[in-house]
């Protein structure tokens, strides 16, 4: 029964290729051209999948070279940037510790002032470039004239006394400070013409008060930016109290920080963009073009939204994060922070380190 079977689907192959009709020589030099066939077939097959084993190995590693050398350039140039803007910032630190000293220093001793301060920036054309760049320029900015208090007087004494002092100064020194009464003592050096300047109206002043009113400790406070539209420069001022020798405060020091650093790296050849947000995600200071009052969540102008900001957060606090690229993530297990920027239309991987002893975040961009 099953032999007959099997006979019958034998028979049945055969007659489907209509090899019965054949020699049995042709029947079996047809089955031989088949099975060479076929193994060729498979041998072609077996040797392009391997070929492609290869390709797809060798890729993932040279892209892996590729992205562990990229990694590398990222750290050394996130590191430069670092410290350069660390740099920059306790220097100017150090310029409001030593000017709040020196300020008491004056009020402690007896001194004489070789030379008066002049009041050159209330004119425009007056006095020229040399003046300014020789002497702590005044300027009395209050509403209307008022006789003027012990206050001011020693406040112009302090011009006289810091511009006397200059050669031995920092020359990189930039350094303005106002008094607090109604007068509206204004001094700064290197100085220019600031006609009609308001020092209390100012970002720089109004914040540092609403930072002792708030209880706010700290020996120093930085002032949300602000654009000077002189220089077309988008500029932080730290500042700091200027005090009395009763602990009062007398006045407010600022200091203007100049992060030029980020103009002369030349970042558009490394793709690289490099920021300083506050904690809330406020831009101080972007090589993008910002506005004031610009956070890193509004999308329209980073490209970036809230959840791209609290990955960035926890890639800061070293905590877990989510990365959303396509490529980069899948090797090198999820190491660093890769998210996708919707106004560059590009996976960019993101930097963020806080700029030690403040709580600033120097943030870098790579695409
Ligand atoms: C190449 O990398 C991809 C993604 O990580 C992985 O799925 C694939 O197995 C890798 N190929 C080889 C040959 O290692
Ligand atoms: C200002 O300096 C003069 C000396 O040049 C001194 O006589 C005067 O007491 C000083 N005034 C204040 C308020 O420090
Ligand atoms: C003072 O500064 C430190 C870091 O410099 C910061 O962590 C802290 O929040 C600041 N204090 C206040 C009240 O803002
Ligand atoms: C600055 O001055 C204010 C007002 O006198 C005071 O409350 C605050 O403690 C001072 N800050 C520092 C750091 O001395
Ligand atoms: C910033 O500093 C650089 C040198 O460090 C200087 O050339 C430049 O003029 C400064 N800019 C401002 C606005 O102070
Ligand atoms: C910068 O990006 C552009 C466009 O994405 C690319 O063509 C160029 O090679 C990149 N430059 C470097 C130095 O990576
Ligand atoms: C920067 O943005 C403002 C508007 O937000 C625009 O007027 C200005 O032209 C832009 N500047 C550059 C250099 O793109
Ligand atoms: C960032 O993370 C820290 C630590 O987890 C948290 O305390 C802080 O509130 C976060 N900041 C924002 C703006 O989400
Ligand atoms: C990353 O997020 C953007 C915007 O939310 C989305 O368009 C993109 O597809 C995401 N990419 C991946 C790999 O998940």
């Amino acid at each position: 029964m099953e032999k007959l079977e099997n006979r019958k689907s034998q028979t049945s192959f055969r007659s489907l290729f209509c090899l019965n009709k054949l020699k049995v020589r042709t029947q079996v030099l047809i089955i031989q051209v088949l099975i060479q066939f076929s193994v060729g077939t498979l041998l072609t097959l077996i040797s392009y999948l391997s070929f492609q084993y290869i390709i797809d190995r060798y890729s993932n590693i040279s892209l892996e070279c590729y992205v562990l050398q990229y990694y590398k350039k990222t750290d050394m140039i996130s590191y430069l940037q670092v410290r350069s803007s660390q740099e920059v910032l306790l220097r100017s630190q150090t310029h409001l510790l030593k000017s709040d000293f020196l300020y008491q220093f004056i009020q402690s001793i007896e001194l004489q002032y070789v030379q008066q301060p002049l009041d050159c920036l209330n004119y425009d054309d007056k006095y020229d470039k040399y003046q300014y760049e020789q002497t702590f320029c005044y300027g009395f900015f209050g509403d209307k004239v008022y006789p003027l208090t012990n206050q001011d007087i020693l406040a112009m004494n302090y011009s006289s006394f810091l511009t006397q002092i200059l050669p031995i100064m920092d020359m990189d020194l930039d350094l303005l400070f106002s008094t607090i009464g109604d007068q509206m003592y204004f001094s700064i050096w290197p100085g220019d013409p600031f006609p009609n300047y308001k020092p209390h109206r100012r970002i720089w002043y109004t914040n540092h008060l609403k930072q002792i009113e708030d209880k706010n400790y700290n020996l120093t406070y930085f002032s949300d930016p602000y654009i000077v539209w002189t220089w077309f420069l988008f500029m932080v001022t730290q500042t700091r109290n200027m005090t009395n020798l009763n602990g009062q405060i007398d006045g407010v020091f600022g200091s203007d920080l100049n992060f030029s650093l980020f103009k002369t790296l030349s970042q558009k050849q490394e793709n690289v963009t490099f920021s300083i947000i506050d904690k809330k995600g406020q831009f101080l200071l972007s090589q993008f073009n910002i506005s004031q009052d610009t956070y890193i969540y509004d999308t329209e102008k980073s490209g970036f939204n809230k959840e791209d900001f609290e990955q960035i957060n926890n890639s800061l606090y070293k905590k877990q994060f989510i990365n959303n690229c396509s490529r980069i993530d899948q090797l090198l297990n999820n190491e660093r922070l890769c998210r996708y920027n919707t106004v560059a239309n590009t996976e960019e991987l993101i930097v963020a380190k806080f700029l030690y002893p403040t709580d600033l975040i120097l943030l870098m961009q790579q695409i």
